[in-house]
């Protein structure tokens, strides 16, 4: 969605915000522009598409000054177009305003401005921003800001620049992320560190309903009410390299591959093999409550919403607990009814996403705790939550979701093996789930190094139009997964079932031209999908199996195999997903598509 980056510095600010917008390109966006201040003259430019265009725009004019705000649009309101592109200005071009999130009375306040006489140039609901806050300045532009947000219903990240207040930003955040830079060389503000990690990692977190005054030297953080806040400085652990391609085509490529390291991460620290619990120390200040826990919801979107599914069966495996799964986007419409002491884990790899932000209100508001599994830190759901694990997954710039979800499933079962500890899960039971964890980052390799296999795989199948993914129990959220990484890479229609499903409708699709990506590891459902692949072979539909090592039933049967390593039962899912991740990119690769940027998505969804 929308991206913010600002910068008040010694440096020309020009360079440095066309990086910026690079770094946000990950999140989509249909238009970008920026606004560039010296002394009293701002020059502004806007372009519809790619940041490439607004940089060769830009390069031939002369955009001097050490202060400026650049954005990148996702059409809300009003289409793409350079017109509604930010910055939006008021009409004696003094005020400059990017924005993201959704000014909710902006049809009410645009009315009254127009009676008032001001001639709207765009259909945003941003440029009633520019407007009120021109009317309120005085010589004061976080005064302007403070008496604006007093206006506005909805959300908003907000970078303003006025002509008549030079080498000064103003910031404001209501539910949009605003986070300063700190760096030698001048202050930064953007909506995500990416934007700002190849010059500092030294952060401060804008909070609900504070603004900023950002200057060369300085910031000074103030309330709603104009109440000065002191917040020192936090050291984010992404750096620079993280956010490079360093040598892959594309990031969900270096994302699939960095997948070994990523479980190492998630486990680091927290493992303590000879008792066969973890250690989790962002759970710990509710961990009296926790521990007795008999009910848990676990809510997300998208990805993370599958990771979840499979957080539900292996909680059940290993803890006593009754789990429920929930998308966060429909849960506000349930009757909700928790018993007594009931945890919502709230997981996202962004922690921004507005459903699940708002499922976690809804909640809190019944009575239950919250929990998050978050890779992001100081998001705004880690800072809504009453304790949580932190993914530490690092930076994910592909917009599909890879590395994430091998981290959150890495994490949700580091919590269901602690609860299970203290529940009724014995000490060999909870050293052998440890050592299998311990092993999992080199299996993981072993799937790597079958890259060239799944990419002849894909090469045969990628023209066809329709796939089908299946798998039972621990791997059914895996075939949903599936089948959302090839449709959302690839374009490739694609659904994914349950295989106990298939006599009760989709073996209707059957056919030579449909693949079916049949997960069937050596587990307890392994008699029951071998069935399945039978019904599929004998209407003719190729099988694509992922199987484990040396399954020879799986050889005689399916037309294409890959092999994962035998693993526990409720870990394939951390093997399995990472041919499916393949598949997907391989295809999208054979199709040409813009993999990092599929059309219409955005990497954090910070609208409902
Ligand atoms: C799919 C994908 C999305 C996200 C979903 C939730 O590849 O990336 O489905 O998983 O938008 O996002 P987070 O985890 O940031 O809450």
């Amino acid at each position: 969605m929308c991206g913010i980056i600002c910068y008040v510095g010694q440096k020309d600010a020009k360079p440095i915000l066309i990086e910026g917008l690079k770094r946000l390109e990950y999140r989509g966006y249909d238009s970008a522009g920026l606004a560039v201040q010296d002394g009293n003259e701002i020059s502004c430019y806007r372009e519809l598409g790619k940041i490439a265009s607004l940089e060769g725009l830009v390069n031939g004019q002369p955009m001097e000054g050490t202060s400026g705000i650049a954005h990148t649009r996702w059409a809300t309101h009003g289409e793409p177009s350079v017109q509604n592109a930010h910055p939006q200005r008021d009409q004696a071009e003094n005020v400059f305003v990017i924005h993201n999130g959704i000014i909710e009375n902006y049809h009410l306040l645009k009315k009254r401005l127009e009676k008032e006489g001001v001639a709207f140039q765009s259909e945003t609901d941003t440029e009633v921003l520019a407007h009120l806050i021109s009317s309120h300045f005085d010589g004061d532009l976080a005064d302007a800001v403070r008496k604006t947000m007093g206006q506005v219903e909805g959300t908003f990240g907000l970078g303003v620049i006025h002509r008549h207040a030079p080498d000064q930003v103003v910031v404001a955040r209501r539910g949009s992320p605003l986070i300063i830079g700190v760096s030698d060389d001048g202050h930064f503000v953007a909506s995500d560190v990416s934007a700002m990690v190849r010059y500092t990692n030294k952060v401060v977190h804008l909070q609900e309903n504070e603004l900023a005054t950002v200057t060369a030297d300085d910031f000074f953080i103030s309330t709603a009410q104009a109440q000065r806040i002191e917040r020192s400085t936090e050291t984010v652990e992404w750096s620079a390299e993280d956010v490079e391609l360093n040598g892959f085509p594309h990031y969900m490529l270096k994302e699939i591959y960095e997948q070994p390291h990523t479980i190492k991460n998630a486990l680091r620290g927290r493992l303590e093999p000879g008792e066969g619990v973890p250690k989790l120390g962002g759970i710990m200040p509710v961990w009296e409550d926790l521990k007795n826990c008999r009910h848990m919801v676990l809510v997300a979107c998208g990805t993370s919403f599958y990771a979840a599914s499979v957080a539900k069966y292996i909680f059940e495996k290993l803890t006593e607990i009754d789990t429920e799964v929930g998308l966060a986007s429909e849960f506000r419409y349930r009757k909700l009814n928790f018993p007594p002491n009931t945890f919502m884990v709230a997981i996202s790899q962004s922690g921004e996403t507005a459903d699940t932000l708002a499922a976690m209100k809804e909640a809190k508001r019944k009575g239950a705790r919250l929990l998050g599994v978050v890779n992001v830190v100081g998001s705004s759901i880690s800072r809504e939550t009453d304790g949580g694990i932190y993914n530490h997954a690092g930076p994910e710039i592909g917009v599909a979701s890879t590395k994430n979800f091998v981290s959150q499933l890495t994490t949700l079962t580091l919590l269901a093996l602690l609860l299970g500890r203290h529940q009724n899960l014995s000490l060999t039971e909870g050293v052998r789930a440890i050592r299998a964890l311990e092993a999992l980052p080199e299996q993981v390799r072993e799937v790597l190094g079958q890259a060239s296999h799944i990419e002849a795989i894909a090469e045969k199948y990628y023209h066809c139009t329709n796939w089908l993914f299946l798998g039972r129990k621990y791997n059914y959220p895996i075939a949903l997964e599936g089948a959302l990484k090839l449709k959302e890479v690839s374009y490739i229609h694609a659904e994914g079932y349950a295989a106990g499903e298939m006599k009760h409708g989709p073996i209707a699709l059957i056919n030579p031209e449909m693949p079916t990506v049949a997960v069937i590891p050596k587990d307890e459902m392994h008699e029951k999908m071998l069935s399945n692949i039978h019904e599929i072979k004998s209407r003719k539909g190729p099988v694509i199996a992922i199987a484990t090592q040396g399954d020879e039933k799986v050889r005689d049967l399916a037309d294409d195999v890959i092999e994962i390593p035998h693993v526990l039962d409720f870990l394939t899912p951390m093997l399995a997903v990472i041919p499916c991740q393949l598949l997907a990119y391989y295809c999208a690769k054979f199709l040409e598509r813009d993999i990092d940027k599929p059309r219409n998505l955005a990497k954090s969804v910070t609208v409902e």
